[in-house]
């Protein structure tokens, strides 16, 4: 592992773009390679044996091909339902992960009444569990599988069609209970699938503008900025190009149309290659 090989980043899909998009700010030195694996998408609305025999594939392909020198799980899925997994089969190697902000969450409610979106698996989890045992009492987290919004948000990147992704807004953050900042009312909502923060504007729309929304990509890139810093893997000379390169075991259109609505500079124009794994 050198200094000088890229960061791996992975999701299902398009979500990790969201937080790609916080890595490439934090660690603007850095080369980075982001495979999506659409034709095996979504994860999150199927078994634990499949996301982490998936996750190990795309991870074990990313070290033979590009020799990454850390991994970046930019989906709450696949960490919740393979992190453990991933980290003990390989342990010389920096994997940061990625799960639902319920602690950051805990520090701005005033109502103390907390929505959680993300997927059946993630919540089903015994990590995702565990937190939020650990962390219910002082506040109470209303808990919301939202089946169907991260493939409709995949499908949307292409068409451009916002209809079937706002029903599945409406009906899901509806479900939640009464939103706002009122007693009584959830003040603060988890994005707790990375797909979710790509359309964080029409889901704050729909709870209510006084409802803080959280999305972890930000604190996701501080992290692995300062794994890299402990580890002095942080590259020490400019990154040549391509910046990013991108790989995704479907037909990727998704990922090309995410990564150019979303991403700026160089890594915009970053082409896609197959990703047979
Ligand atoms: N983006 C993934 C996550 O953060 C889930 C998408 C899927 O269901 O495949 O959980």
């Amino acid at each position: 592992m050198t200094s000088s090989a890229p960061i791996g980043v992975f999701d299902s899909g398009i979500g990790g773009v969201s937080v790609l998009r916080a890595l490439l700010a934090a660690l603007p030195g850095e080369r980075f390679v982001y495979a999506g694996d659409s034709a095996h998408a979504p994860y999150g609305e199927q078994g634990d044996a499949h996301v982490i025999a998936r996750s190990e594939a795309v991870l074990a392909s990313l070290r033979r091909r590009y020799g990454i020198k850390a991994f970046v799980i930019a989906c709450n899925t696949a960490t919740a339902a393979a992190g453990r997994t991933l980290r003990e089969r390989h342990p010389d190697l920096p994997i940061i992960g990625i799960e639902p902000a319920l602690k950051p969450a805990t520090l701005v409610t005033r109502t103390k009444r907390v929505g959680v979106m993300a997927t059946r698996v993630t919540l089903a989890s015994q990590k995702f569990r565990d937190l939020h045992e650990r962390l219910s009492g002082p506040v109470e987290f209303i808990l919301r599988a939202c089946d169907g919004l991260a493939s409709a948000i995949e499908r949307e990147a292409l068409t451009e069609q916002q209809a079937q992704t706002d029903a599945l807004i409406n009906q899901h953050v509806g479900a939640l209970g009464p939103l706002g900042d009122a007693p009584g009312q959830i003040d603060t909502l988890v994005l707790g699938c990375t797909h979710y923060p790509l359309v964080a504007a029409r889901i704050q729309r729909q709870a209510s503008l006084k409802v803080n929304l959280i999305d972890p990509g930000e604190a996701v890139a501080r992290h692995t900025r300062d794994i890299l810093t402990a580890k002095g893997l942080l590259a020490a000379a400019p990154p040549s190009e391509p910046v990013l390169e991108l790989l995704d075991s479907g037909d990727g259109q998704s990922l090309g149309a995410a990564v150019a609505k979303w991403l700026e500079g160089p890594a915009r124009s970053a082409v896609l290659q197959p990703f047979s794994v």
